[in-house]
């Protein structure tokens, strides 16, 4: 579904991705981890649109979408979360769900002027919409509070739950475990999984939580210094030689972010 060739992304000196292929099949959850500062969000960056690569290709269902923009990406239904969740705070979740087509759209004044009715029919679609994603996240209860009042861990349930809102093909998350307490990241994890196999959500999440990764992943990518190191189930990667020496002095099990 995603092939990312060769990839360069260079700040000035610094190369934060240098070289990196990496392949996503489609319908897999597919794990990218590695140390701090290994350039797996720079990577999530140039694919989801927010850089131009200085060099290296990015292709979704084949198609050359090197260089497009996040909206543009969107639309071809390549979401992705931030490992700071960005929740309007002074919105209800939600209205926060709610905006999520809309912020897409644009909003169309002369539509809501000539065509009240089917402005307001649309409204509705996306109010039940909402309420299916607050459903399936099972965060009712919370539903009429401020998305500002929710903890770290509903604010990445929320982050998961924006995504759901459109028509995703693959969903991008970066850190969504980070932070979030035990039973809320089963919740998430549970989450990811029924997105994958009941609504064919490909995901490709970055994780430090190895408990987490060797649940939901297969295959796992590992970079560090900006290339992919290796690449295979959890537990390959776990004993690979060159794995356990990007991660010396970091430790890999359970490695918080710094
Ligand atoms: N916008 C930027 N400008 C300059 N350097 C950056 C920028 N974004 C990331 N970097 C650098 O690129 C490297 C990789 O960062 P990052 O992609 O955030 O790693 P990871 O997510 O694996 O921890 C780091 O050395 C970081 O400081
Ligand atoms: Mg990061």
């Amino acid at each position: 579904m995603i092939r990312v060739e060769d990839l360069h992304m260079h700040f000035g000196g610094i190369r934060a991705v240098d070289g990196a292929s990496i392949e996503i099949e489609k319908g897999s959850i597919t794990g990218l981890i590695g140390p701090n500062g290994a350039g797996k969000t720079t990577l999530f960056n140039v694919v989801a649109g927010h850089y131009t690569p200085t060099s290296g290709r990015v292709f979704l269902d084949g198609e050359d979408v090197t260089g497009l923009a996040p909206h543009e990406l969107f639309h071809k239904g390549l979401l992705r979360t931030f490992q700071i969740a960005h929740e309007f705070s002074t919105l209800t979740v939600r209205d926060n769900l709610m905006m999520v087509p809309d912020a897409q759209k644009g909003e169309n004044l002369l539509d809501a002027w000539l065509r009240p009715g089917q402005v307001r029919a649309q409204e509705q679609a996306i109010r039940e919409k909402a309420d299916d994603v607050i459903d399936f996240l099972e965060i009712s209860h919370v539903a009429d509070e401020l998305a500002g009042n929710l903890s770290g861990g509903q604010k990445k349930l929320l982050e998961l739950g924006r995504t759901m809102m459109v028509d995703a093909k693959i969903v991008f998350l970066d850190e969504v475990g980070a932070g979030v307490n035990r039973t809320l990241l089963n919740t998430i994890g549970d989450a990811i999984q029924r997105l994958n196999r009941e609504r064919g959500y490909t995901f490709c999440m970055i994780e430090h939580d190895m408990d987490f990764i060797s649940r939901l992943c297969d295959p796992v990518i590992v970079m560090a210094e900006g290339k992919v190191l290796a690449q295979g189930d959890v537990e390959a990667v776990k004993s690979d030689e060159r794995v356990i020496e990007a991660y010396l002095g970091t430790g890999l099990k359970n490695k918080e972010p710094a």
